[in-house]
């Protein structure tokens, strides 16, 4: 991982509300629209290259312009073959193509997320400066997962594009485009919290299987996930509150109502209290699908 990356964490890590405002041109593109042209390039290089470059440093968040997209987003390459997630072999790391496809699947995940942070922050007008901030560190950082996760699939000889993949992440993010209630509620609180469930099994099976660099980026994307959990934490509780809504009845409303898929354990209680669920959420989790892992573990325990 390079210098420049760590600083820009740490900078980011404080926060952004702190950060010295730089004066802002208007001419500039908002950092609503750079989302939007990040999102609509298909090249995977260049789209992580791009959303990384978004700087909330400066400029402004056009957050009530009136932005529109059309067809071409999300820009996506020709390459991986999108199919029926059934139809996905199982992927045994202790082979090198078992490896390589398991890790094929993450940099897919990385991928797909990289596009939803961008969304979340070009789509729902309106919001606080913070919000667009928020969404936009995240991108970064998936892009930054994506990055070092396609790095080395290439040490392993395999690339981005080699193994068939679905499109899961981003049906979600297309039945939740009219309200962004939906849209934190069943991305980032559902989908992305899942993650911290399934990242420390995963983790261990790619160490045990001799891949020591394979884990340290778990590590990396595990100790981040958990940032990008909170945040929908965060926001789903203001925009629950701005609305006047009970928060975990509106959940339930909402995942029943966008089919969210079932949470099955065992969960990562520690990572999800770190991510600010609460306990009466961790204990209905808990309680739908038996005890919590012991083993279970939180990437800041
Ligand atoms: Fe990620
Ligand atoms: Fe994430």
């Amino acid at each position: 991982m390079c210098r420049s990356t760590r600083r820009w964490r740490v900078c980011c890590r404080t926060s952004s509300s702190r950060r010295p405002a730089l004066p802002s041109d208007p001419l500039q593109p908002t950092w609503r629209s750079q989302a939007l042209e990040a999102l609509r390039i298909a090249d995977p290089a260049a789209k992580a290259q791009a959303a990384r470059a978004i700087d909330v440093r400066q400029g402004r968040s056009g957050a009530v312009d009136d932005l529109h997209a059309g067809s071409d987003i999300p820009g996506r390459p020709p390459r991986p073959l999108l199919v029926d997630p059934a139809s996905l072999k199982p992927r045994k790391p202790s082979t090198r193509e078992g490896r390589g496809a398991l890790l094929h699947a993450l940099a897919h995940i990385e991928f797909n997320a990289i596009d939803l942070a961008l969304d979340a922050a070009f789509r729902f007008g309106g919001l606080p400066d913070d919000y667009y901030r928020d969404w936009l560190r995240v991108a970064d950082e998936e892009a930054l997962h994506f990055t070092l996760l396609r790095e080395h699939l290439r040490g392993l000889g395999y690339d981005y594009g080699d193994f068939p993949a679905h499109d899961g992440l981003w049906q979600m993010a297309e039945r939740t485009r009219h309200d962004v209630l939906a849209r934190i509620a069943l991305v980032p609180r559902t989908l992305e919290a899942r993650g911290l469930d399934a990242a420390p099994p995963l983790r261990d099976k790619l160490a045990a299987a001799g891949d020591t660099r394979a884990a340290e980026i778990l590590d990396v994307i595990l100790r981040d996930e958990v940032g990008h959990v909170a945040i929908g934490n965060r926001w789903y509780r203001w925009l629950c509150r701005e609305r006047g809504l009970d928060p975990e009845v509106t959940y339930r409303r909402l995942a029943a109502e966008h089919r969210a898929p079932t949470l099955r354990g065992p969960f990562n209680v520690a990572a999800r209290r770190s991510a600010g669920f609460s306990d009466a959420e961790i204990a209905a989790l808990v309680g739908d699908d038996g005890p919590a892992a012991p083993g279970a573990r939180g990437p800041t325990a």
